[in-house]
């Protein structure tokens, strides 16, 4: 059986990423696409157990390197009981957040660096990779009045501007260093308007016409 095809949402803060993984997903069940939706920190029970670790308290209630380690026991969780099965078995996996997210919020937001994320990368995950990255993109006072407005601020929304100036650049060094990859999406517009860029990139990177 052909392996499914990995999507991964990626972006800081009221990016709009949850509104617009909802959307593909539909678009692609539209096809006949029979696709997984899921999401990090989470998606496994286990995984889902840490992430209340890691959105709920004090900002500063980890180590920057303890974090990281949560989110990466959180998604070797995951990829164990959720992501491989479903690729596996033949289906398209769209997934809210992966590994980039750990790279751009504690490797670059939180100053762990690139050379500890990526170690700890190659030990959990290896090779897998996913087949595309969608990186929305949304300048980061937009962003935070964004997340803000839909109140119930999560322990990364409350973290300080410079460090989320800091995870923005990570996004976009990430999204330089791997184009093929990676697609930066620009959230600026109206859900209708991301949404077309997004089945747009869909269309070009994965040669496939989403309705
Ligand atoms: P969410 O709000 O998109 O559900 O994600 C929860 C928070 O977790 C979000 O603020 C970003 C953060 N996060 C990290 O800091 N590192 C990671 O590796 C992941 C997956 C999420």
């Amino acid at each position: 059986m052909t392996r499914g095809v990995f999507i991964t949402f990626e972006g800081g803060e009221g990016s709009g990423k949850s509104t617009q993984v909802q959307l593909l997903v539909r678009a692609l069940a539209a096809r006949g696409i029979e696709v997984m939706v899921t999401r990090e920190p989470g998606g496994a029970p286990g995984a889902e157990q840490i992430r209340a670790l890691l959105v709920n308290g004090e900002t500063g209630r980890w180590d920057p390197l303890s974090e990281a380690l949560l989110h990466y026991a959180a998604r070797r969780e995951h990829l164990r009981h959720t992501i491989l099965p479903a690729l596996a078995g033949g289906r398209w996996v769209v997934c809210d957040r992966f590994a980039d997210s750990t790279m751009a919020y504690q490797g670059y937001g939180h100053g762990v660096g690139r050379k500890v994320i990526s170690a700890l990368h190659a030990a959990v995950v290896g090779d897998l990779a996913p087949d595309l990255t969608l990186i929305l993109d949304i300048p980061v006072a937009d962003g935070l009045s964004r997340a803000a407005s839909r109140g119930g601020e999560d322990r990364y929304e409350r973290m300080d501007r410079k460090f989320h100036d800091r995870l923005r650049k990570g996004f976009l060094d990430i999204a330089r260093l791997e184009p093929r990859r990676c697609v930066v999406i620009d959230a600026t517009g109206t859900i209708e308007q991301v949404q077309a860029t997004i089945l747009g990139a869909v269309h070009d990177r994965l040669g496939v016409a989403v309705p």
